[in-house]
């Protein structure tokens, strides 16, 4: 494993452990998972170096930071906690109040990284980061992240705080680039961090589905990437990341996640569905690409233009009609 030079206390891995799909009825992993494989990912994740959980209030209504802290036990004292509030009534009293929920459910004293989840599009960061620097002050939060939030707004949090917003959390991976843009020259520049959420485009990257084996669940039914025009779209993609892969003998999946990596500010929480799949995730932390395999790959996703936003609607509503 391979760990973040960031000046927080605690060693921060670069391949972090996603846990929406605890307990999560969207994932529909269902409750051998839940009861049993979750747990065991957890415990070979720290067996293997792993110290960066990431969860949140909402996965599962509560249920994935349940099992998430059942499963770190007294391990979570010395791994990097992250979850996050949904700010849907963004104000500071509310802001502690689940920061202790949510604390409570973990089974732990201190959240590591309390994140907002995504910018309120009504509210701004004022009263969100009263309460989070209230936090601070009593040791409930030992850092404060955002997620989804853009550049400007991100600076803006970090200004209404008073202190550094140590993340953000995007999506971003070889099917979503735009952190590129600004966020990773900002976080690289500032001693910041970029943690890339659906780092292998919710399995996408894998090179496991096609027009002809699509995955069943909600969340991939409502992702646009899986429908069977941008599964076609995106064969040339997963043929390029495949030839890496083949030069490393390693998968897709695990070039998908070295190129996040590539990033010197980012750290990636690929959520796993087996005891496997995290192996295989964190021996990615240890591939290095060359400069000219890492060009190749953004070559490749150049070229990839997935049916997205209104034009993909019509697909979404037939393909949920089929399943
Ligand atoms: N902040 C936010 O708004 C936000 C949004 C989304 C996610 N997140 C966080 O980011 C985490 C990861 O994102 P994500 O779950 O959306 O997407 P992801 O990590 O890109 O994809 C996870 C899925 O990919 C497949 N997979 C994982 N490892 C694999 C491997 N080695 N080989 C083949 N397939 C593999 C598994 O699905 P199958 O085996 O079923 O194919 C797994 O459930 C989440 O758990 C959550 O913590 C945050």
């Amino acid at each position: 494993m391979r760990y973040l030079s960031a000046d927080v206390g605690k060693k921060i891995s670069r391949i972090g452990l996603g846990t929406w799909q605890f307990g999560s009825r969207d994932w529909g992993y269902g409750e051998g998972y839940a009861g049993q494989v979750a747990h065991a990912v957890v415990r070979r994740a720290l067996e293997l170096g792993v110290t960066l959980f990431d969860t949140a209030e909402v996965y599962g209504f509560g249920r994935s930071e349940r099992i998430l802290g059942q499963a770190l036990g007294e391990d979570a004292a010395s791994v990097f906690v992250a979850t996050k509030i949904l700010p849907v009534v963004p104000v500071a009293p509310v802001v502690e109040q689940r920061a202790v929920a949510s604390a409570n459910r973990l089974g732990i004293r201190r959240l590591d990284l309390y994140q907002v989840h995504q910018p309120n599009p009504l509210v701004r960061d004022g009263t969100t980061m009263r309460g989070m620097r209230a936090l601070q002050r009593v040791g409930l939060v030992g850092e404060v992240g955002v997620s989804n939030y853009s550049l400007e707004r991100w600076q803006a949090a970090e200004a209404a705080l008073g202190s550094r917003v140590l993340s953000n959390q995007v999506r971003y991976s070889l099917v979503a680039r735009s952190p590129e843009r600004d966020l990773l020259p900002f976080a690289e520049s500032h001693g910041r961090i970029v943690i890339a959420y659906s780092p292998l485009a919710q399995g996408l990257l894998s090179g496991r589905y096609n027009r002809a084996s699509r995955p069943g669940n909600s969340v991939r039914a409502n992702n646009p990437l899986f429908l069977p025009d941008n599964l076609d779209r995106a064969g040339d993609l997963i043929a390029a990341v495949r030839e890496v892969a083949d030069a490393h003998a390693a998968t897709p999946a695990q070039i998908a996640l070295a190129w996040v990596l590539y990033r010197p500010a980012v750290v990636a929480i690929p959520g796993a569905s087996s005891v496997e799949q995290l192996e295989s995730n964190v021996a990615a932390a240890d591939i290095e690409l060359t400069e000219q395999e890492y060009q190749a790959l953004q070559a490749a996703s150049d070229q990839f233009h997935p049916v997205v936003g209104r034009a993909a609607l019509p697909g979404l509503v037939r393909a949920r009609f089929r399943h």
